[in-house]
């Protein structure tokens, strides 16, 4: 058992199989990042903001927790629906006593550009998996805006953040593409005097930028640029979230590579920024169609129908990367059954997230049977046939969702050790995909 499963108590496992071709269709839980925003940007504007479709996962339960222990009254009139009672840029309430953002990276990072522009003092921590997350990137160019962070050795968390520090915006060129960076400084931008301006090497996801608009603050962004000042006021406003591409990226992989799949996937999230895995999944010869293309709460959406379709080993265009950074766990499980050989390269970040993406997925796949080359910033995959066998997902809800789509092409059982974090992103994830016709089930 990992130390991060031991955070959760008992540690889980799966059992999966091949099942029935996945049929029908289901709609996958709301979007994290556009939950960990909305729940922010609500509890710091003035007024009362209603979030629909809100993610009722541990890592978006978690940021709510913490807004609401610095007093922010937040309600659950119904699932996946939070009424935040905003309490002004101003309106926090210090606490003497460590802030859990559990196993969210996104919220501890956008967390400490919020507080370091706050009067008071905070500490964040989180779980083994969080704790062993770097922080420097978001510590260093705050420090440069007047923040002070203290973490632990090798910029770890905890995050001691003081309060009452005056901010002052900066330029800043982010060393690596990351949206949890650009926001962490555009929320610490709030509190500061003058401009803060963000470019980023590659463009990252814009809902920090897109939210903090409807919410009626002044900023100026395009790809891979975001500008914004201090000293204005976010006015509440009602945030529809989309159903998460991430969530429902497992379902694209598992219908494509099931024989007589044809799953719809409803209402789900199509902003550019990350749906990089739709166009490789189509470079490697899937059928996925878009049906019905809308805007909901100002973004866009469509439902997915995807058919099982034979796939091809592609080279991974590094410019999809940041597009698709999330989900690398189930590409490589796509690339380990089609024909030919994969590469996947300048995907080193994968080495950062919940687990060591790269390892973890090599590891397991090759337990069951897959031949893949390890490289410093991605993998060489050759594509063949599975065989039952015994993985660890580390952890790493992505990694535990990604190994049972594996599972559907087994000639075996797959046991899937160290699953409880799947809860962070996608509860209900075994229902739903019993529903659609895999065989998924928790270990005895
Ligand atoms: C996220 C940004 C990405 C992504 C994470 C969510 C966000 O992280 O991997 O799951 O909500 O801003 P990085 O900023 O580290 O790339």
């Amino acid at each position: 058992m990992s130390a991060a499963s031991a955070d959760h108590g008992a540690a889980q496992a799966w059992i999966a199989s091949a099942g029935m071709p996945l049929r029908g269709s289901l709609r996958v839980p709301g979007d994290k990042s556009v939950s960990h925003r909305a729940v922010m940007l609500g509890a710091l504007a003035q007024g009362v903001t209603r979030v629909t479709g809100f993610l009722e996962g541990e890592d978006t339960r978690a940021t709510a927790r913490v807004f609401e222990r610095l007093g922010v009254r937040i309600e659950t009139p119904s699932a996946s629906e939070r009424i935040v009672h905003g309490v002004g840029l101003h309106g926090l309430r210090g606490i003497d006593a460590p802030l859990d953002c559990g196993n969210a990276g996104t919220g501890m990072r956008l967390l400490a550009g919020a507080l370091a522009g706050q009067a008071f003092d905070s500490v964040l921590i989180g779980d083994a998996s969080l704790s062993k997350r770097p922080m420097r990137r978001v510590t260093e160019p705050l420090a440069a805006m007047g923040a002070r962070i203290d973490t632990d050795e090798g910029g770890l968390p905890p995050l001691r953040i003081h309060g009452g520090r005056a901010l002052t915006g900066i330029e800043y060129t982010l060393p690596v593409a990351s949206a949890q960076v650009k926001s962490a400084l555009l929320l610490a931008g709030l509190y500061a005097r003058g401009e803060t301006v963000v470019h980023e090497p590659h463009p990252t996801r814009d809902y920090t930028e897109r939210m903090l608009a409807a919410f009626g603050w002044p900023i100026d962004f395009s790809p891979g640029y975001a500008r914004l000042s201090g000293g204005h006021t976010l006015r509440a406003t009602d945030v529809a979230v989309p159903a998460d591409f991430s969530s429902a990226a497992f379902f694209l992989v598992a219908a494509s590579v099931v024989p007589g799949s044809e799953l719809l996937l409803e209402a789900v999230g199509m902003n550019p920024r990350r749906t990089g895995l739709l166009a490789a999944l189509r470079l490697m010869g899937a059928n996925i169609v878009e049906e019905n293309p809308r805007a909901e709460g100002g973004e866009p959406v469509a439902d997915l129908r995807v058919r099982h379709a034979p796939l091809h080993g592609i080279e991974v265009p590094e410019a999809l990367v940041p597009d698709m950074i999330d989900e690398f766990p189930a590409l490589f499980v796509a690339a380990s059954l089609a024909q030919g050989r994969s590469v996947i390269r300048g995907a080193a970040e994968l080495r950062v997230k919940e687990s060591d993406r790269i390892a973890t997925m090599a590891t397991g796949l090759r337990a069951l049977g897959a031949r893949i080359e390890e490289t410093p910033d991605g993998a060489i995959i050759d594509g063949g046939a599975l065989h039952g066998g015994e993985v660890d997902s580390h952890g790493d809800h992505r990694i535990a969702m990604s190994f049972s789509i594996a599972a559907q092409r087994a000639s075996g059982e797959v046991r899937i050790g160290d699953v409880a974090n799947v809860a962070t992103s996608f509860p209900g994830f075994e229902a739903l995909a019993a529903q659609a016709g895999m065989r998924v089930r928790a270990a005895e």
